[in-house]
């Protein structure tokens, strides 16, 4: 019987549950033994109650819920290969050799390089006793599988990471919210949203949002956009519109690089368009919550698939990342997603705007 572990890393998305309810069923369903790892890669290095066989009703009554019901982590100690050797064991002493993660880039390089090092890890445990050289080679190979749970949708080759689309509607929901106040007054919002490197959610909360303004990294404006942004206000004014808002994405930056505050948009605004102008930092709210039907739905058939490709996987197969790309499961090269996504930041600070935003709509078979 195969044996499969669950675990969810990095940053909490909404979602997460029904990956993992998805991944669970299907495994079992398939005839595997499952295991939840709590607190993310934490909880596979500390062992002992960490790691608890789960069946059917244990992942009953998640769908609707926000977070990750087996907690997350971002763990220090997995980042070491000390760490690593401890989890390694702490894996075949209950004979799981077979692991899906759901996470973010760095969740995932961190894993494939577990898978790459599994081998090694063992060989070690075996040569210092800590395990038996039975056990060691009864499971030559760590099979993985990984699913992108992050809201920031930032990982190339997928087009809608879980969690993404209800951090959106929360801000679509908390635009609307401000833009109702901002009319009242006639005043200007600035609201900052997440996504780290990404400026999936701006764009498109600003969009879905009607928004007057947007900043997004992959995309630093040109000198003068103060200008620029200032006299689209002032269109707007005139045009009778009552409420002005700007959304900056917490990775907005200058074509020198520098940060663009929401803080110093406020400022710009107020000072030359003289007006009563607010900040509203959307923070954690983004990421909490129930998930969207589309997060609920997606999310179970994505860890169903997960499932499907780590049981079916041998120790010779390619570490996948399973996504969604044009409404089909994809399977892309994990660590081929992981760098070309890094490749990203790296673009924007050559300065080569248009291989940012081709990267970020980019796919694996084009
Ligand atoms: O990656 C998800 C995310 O919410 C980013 O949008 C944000 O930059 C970061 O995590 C915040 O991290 P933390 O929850 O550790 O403050």
């Amino acid at each position: 019987t195969s044996r499969i572990a669950v675990l969810t890393s990095g940053g909490d998305a909404q979602g997460m549950n029904a990956a993992v309810r998805g991944a669970v069923r299907t495994a079992l369903h398939l005839g595997a033994e499952v295991f939840a790892i709590y607190e993310g890669y934490q909880g596979m290095v500390d062992g002992g109650d960490g790691i608890r066989q789960v069946g059917w009703d244990d992942v009953g009554n998640v769908l609707h819920r926000g977070g990750t019901m087996i907690g997350t982590y971002r763990s220090k100690d997995f980042r070491e290969r000390a760490g690593r050797l401890r989890a390694a064991a702490n894996l075949v002493e209950r004979g799981i050799d077979r692991l899906i993660v759901i996470g973010g880039d760095g969740s995932l390089s961190g894993l494939d390089l577990f898978r790459q090092e599994w081998p090694g890890l063992l060989a070690e445990l075996a040569d210092t006793g800590r395990i038996d050289q039975a056990l060691a080679d009864a499971h030559p190979a760590l099979m993985i599988a990984g699913l992108v749970g992050s809201i920031d949708n930032d990982l190339v080759g997928t087009d809608m990471t879980i969690g993404a689309d209800s951090a959106l509607h929360r801000i679509v929901d908390a635009i609307d919210a401000i833009a109702s106040t901002a009319a009242s007054h006639q005043r200007s919002f600035v609201v900052e949203v997440m996504g780290r490197h990404c400026g999936y959610l701006a764009l498109m909360s600003a969009i879905a949002g009607g928004c007057d303004y947007v900043l997004i990294p992959e995309h630093p404006p040109a000198d003068g956009w103060e200008d620029r942004m200032c006299a689209e206000l002032r269109r707007g004014r005139a045009a009778g519109r009552r409420d002005s808002i700007v959304i900056v994405a917490e990775g907005a930056q200058d074509r020198e690089g520098r940060p663009i505050t929401a803080a110093y948009v406020r400022d710009t605004i107020e000072q030359r368009l003289d007006e009563d102008t607010r900040v509203t930092i959307l923070g954690h709210v983004q990421r909490g919550g129930r998930p969207s039907a589309f997060d609920r739905w997606a999310s179970t058939w994505l860890g169903h698939a997960a499932a499907e490709e780590v049981l079916a996987a041998t120790p010779e197969s390619v570490a996948h990342v399973v996504g969604i790309r044009g409404n089909r499961i994809a399977k892309v090269p994990l660590m081929q997603a992981v760098e070309r996504t890094r490749e990203v930041p790296a673009a924007i600070s050559r300065g080569d705007y248009a291989e940012a935003m081709r990267l970020r709509g980019g796919s694996f078979t084009e």
